[in-house]
This record gives structure tokens, sequence and C-alpha cells, in this order.
């Protein structure tokens, strides 16, 4: 294709060929998204769209796949990700959510409601862009979320985010490990997807590799839960006797992670639980 060949249904096609060629998985689908990006209009729109054929796309297109072919992520060129319901601002410099955290979201939401309080306190450890925290807020409005992030460049968008979506969320610069020390022992819920990967396991696909920041991806240690235990320990000092701490880890990571949250006697009990794929991913623990 050629900035002369706009034409929906072959742009869409020569899109679809050029990422594959670039190894992308999900090339019909970006293509198509960043068709729709283009246009200004709903993917369902763009879809319909490519069905009639005919639509001209704008100028522009064929640069944005060529950047795409380079293997940036698709969010970071349509400056959107969608996370349970939400459509959240990202781009450089904050971790992408992923639709399997949407399970740890499931757990957290069930915890806060089980709590029976009526202004239920929770914190959210490492929040990136804000998505679990966010997302928590949404589902359940007269809870009181609060949420802390390291990264100056993520918290910014978390910020950002804040403002975007008009939700009610105390948002924390500072280290996850210190944060919130007004709150010791008042908390209901306490959520975390924190940095997992072990310290070697560098990811394969460019898109984690070299565009989330290190900080969000490694967990610090061969076994990567470093970082998760240190997570799970403030967690322990903030929540109440009988809070909850729902915290996502990798499939390979429950038994280690279940076998480190037994070693502080914390925890009056801890369960693993499955993502919709069937694997173990998110660890739900009882406060002591
Ligand atoms: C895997 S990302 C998760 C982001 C978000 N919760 C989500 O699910 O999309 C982990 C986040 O933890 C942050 N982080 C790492 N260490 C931290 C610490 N000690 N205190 C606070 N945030 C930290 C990283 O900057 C990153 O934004």
């Amino acid at each position: 294709m050629t900035d002369s060949t706009t034409e929906i249904r072959a742009a869409v096609r020569w899109a679809t060929g050029v990422l594959a060629a670039a190894g992308i998985a999900s090339a019909p689908v970006d293509a198509l998204v960043l068709a729709a990006h283009c246009l200004g209009v709903e993917t369902s729109e763009a879809r319909r769209l490519l069905v009639l054929g005919g639509a001209e796309l704008p100028q522009g297109y064929a640069a944005l796949v060529a950047e795409r072919a380079t293997r940036v992520p698709l969010q970071h060129l349509t400056g959107f990700a969608h996370f349970h319901g939400l459509t959240l601002l990202v781009g450089p410099g904050v971790f992408i959510p992923r639709p399997e955290t949407e399970t740890l979201v499931s757990y957290a939401v069930a915890a806060v409601r089980d709590s029976g309080v009526d202004t239920p306190a929770v914190i959210d450890l490492c929040t990136g862009s804000g998505a679990v925290a966010f997302a928590v807020k949404a589902e359940v409005p007269s809870a009181a979320v609060y949420a802390v992030e390291l990264d100056p460049l993520a918290h910014g968008w978390a910020i950002a985010n804040r403002e975007r979506l008009g939700l009610d969320v105390e948002i924390w610069l500072g280290d996850a490990r210190t944060a919130y020390e007004e709150l010791l022992g008042l908390v209901d819920v306490v959520t975390c997807n924190p940095p997992y990967i072990p310290a070697d396991q560098v990811p394969v696909d460019p898109e984690v590799r070299d565009h989330d920041p290190a900080l969000a991806l490694y967990g610090g240690s061969g076994d990567g839960l470093a970082v998760p235990l240190a997570m799970a320990a403030r967690a322990a000092e903030l929540l109440k006797p009988g809070g909850v701490l729902v915290m996502e880890h990798a499939d390979v990571q429950g038994a280690g992670l279940l076998r480190g949250l037994s070693a502080s006697d914390s925890w009056r009990r801890a369960d693993d639980h499955p993502d919709l794929t069937g694997r173990p991913r998110v660890t739900v623990a009882v406060r002591d």
C-alpha cells in the first residue's frame, strides 16, 4: 500500500499482511483497530465499513501500520487500553493493563462486597495506570479507594486517568512498601498486581520487553517473588483482622507464593484461584 491506496478493504488487507509478516499474532485485529483509530470511529463501526467496502482511510494509516510493525504496542499508537469496561489512557512509561488482571478485579470486588462494611477501605498497591483501583471504585462506588505507585511517569498516567474517568481515588506517589502509614490495621481489602517476572527471564515479545517499564515487570529475585512477598508483608500491616489480600501472580508461582505467605503467620488462610483459561493466577489471603 502507498498513501494513495486508501480504500478500506485494500488498506486493511495490506496492513494485515504487513503486521503478520512482523510476527504479530493479532494482525487482522490490529489492522482494523488502527483503521478505526485513523477514522475516529469505534472498532465495530470500522468493521461495518470494512464489510461494506468503499470507505477511504485518511492519510497516516500506512505510517501507523509501519510503526506497529516495529512492535510498538497497539495501545501506545491508539493511546488507550480497555480494561474491565473502562477506557484508560496509556503510553510510554506505564504498564499496559492486561485482560487477565480482570480476574483479580473480580475476586477483589467480591471481597469488598463480602466485607459487609458501609464504606470499605481498599488499597491498590503498585497501581500503574490505576486500572485495578478504578475498576474496583467503578464497581463499588461506596468504597474509599487508595492507590500507590512508585514510578513518577506511571503515577502521572494514573492521575490523568482519574481526571478522565472522574472516579474519586486517592493516588499516592511513593513506595508501596511504606505506603499509607495512617491506614495501618484499618484496611478491608488490599489489591496488588506486582511486578513478578523472574529477574533473568526477559520477555520474548518486544511490546513487553522494550515498552513496558522494567520496574513494572521484574519481581526482583530468581523466582520473581521478592517484590510480591514484600507487597504481601505491607498488605499484612495495612489490613484489619479478617481483611483480604488479592494478588496476581504468574501461573507457575501459585505454590511458591502460598509457601511465602504461610511462612509469615500473618494469614488465617490463603487460596489460589484460576483465571478464565483455568490457569492459577490469583491468590486470595485472609489476614489473621
Ligand atoms: C505489573 S504493573 C501493574 C500495574 C497495574 N496495577 C495493572 O494491573 O495494570 C506493576 C506496577 O508496580 C509498580 N511498582 C513496582 N515497584 C513498586 C513499589 N515498590 N511501590 C509502588 N509501586 C511499584 C510499577 O511501577 C508498575 O506500575
